[in-house]
């Protein structure tokens, strides 16, 4: 089976309307990031970060997949397909996809404050100041904060060299690691680009521009990819 590798950011959950990070000047959701997505402000005001993650799951669950991640789960059914997202909603999953890789971490789940690898799903929206975890400290939502390591970016990584199609939906690719993951993919392999503004590639080979939103551009493609029709 052929493996195709996807790499998404915030763009293909925008029609599920959750907002993207650099479409709204600077700002997420009206907060300064820093105030809200660093290890500094957790240690600021833990109460405001959390309350900030317990409106972002109560958007997140609230949202539904789109056409574009229900496009993607149907790949599955004729290549060896692994989403990698920068998202920390769950719409890949509740739109049928298995092989799901949460790069910025996933907003259903949280995680000790002392100890990242010790994570826990939340049942309902909200995470409380006092929840802890089996060592005893405060959870917290299980994202990766600006200044944070990002641990599945080497996993990440093998797998974009192992693709046969790469297709990169909804990013701005102005985020590292993730934005240098392009870099892995083999310079022969097609990658297909889905977004209204196309963000600058240099010296990648073989990309196919499709400026399109991802609700339009994911199923012509799956569509093109599963029948061969060219649409
Ligand atoms: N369909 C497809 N793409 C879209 C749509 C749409 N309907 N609407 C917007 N876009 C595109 C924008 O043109 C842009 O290229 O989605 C991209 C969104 O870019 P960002 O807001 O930068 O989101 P993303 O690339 O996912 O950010 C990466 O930055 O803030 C951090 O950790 C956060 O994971 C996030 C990372």
């Amino acid at each position: 089976m052929k493996k195709i590798v996807v790499l998404t950011g915030a763009g293909i959950s925008a029609e599920s309307g959750l907002k993207t990070f650099r479409d709204s000047d600077g700002l997420w959701e009206g907060y300064d990031v820093q105030k809200v997505a660093t290890p500094e402000a957790w240690q600021e005001n833990p109460q405001l970060v959390q309350d900030f993650y317990n409106m972002r799951r109560r958007d997140a669950l609230a949202a539904k997949p789109n056409a574009a991640h229900y496009a993607l789960a149907e790949l599955e059914n004729q290549y060896d397909v692994t989403i990698i997202t920068q998202n920390i909603d769950d719409l890949h999953e509740r739109a049928g996809s298995v092989n799901v890789m949460h790069l910025h971490g996933v907003i259903t789940r949280s995680q000790s404050s002392i100890n990242p690898l010790l994570t826990y799903p939340i049942a309902g929206w909200e995470l409380k100041m006092g929840e802890v975890c089996e060592l005893g400290s405060q959870l917290r939502a299980h994202v990766v904060w600006f200044g944070e390591d990002v641990p599945m970016i080497i996993p990440a990584a093998r797998i974009c060299q192992q693709a046969d199609i790469f297709i990169l939906v909804g990013s701005s690719l102005a985020v590292y690691p993730a934005a240098g993951l392009v870099n892995y993919v083999h310079y022969d392999v097609p990658k297909y680009i889905i977004d209204p503004k196309i963000p600058e590639i240099n010296r990648i080979k073989n990309i196919i521009r499709i400026e399109e939103k991802a609700s339009d551009g994911v199923p012509k493609l799956v569509k093109e990819l599963l029948t061969g029709d060219p649409y």
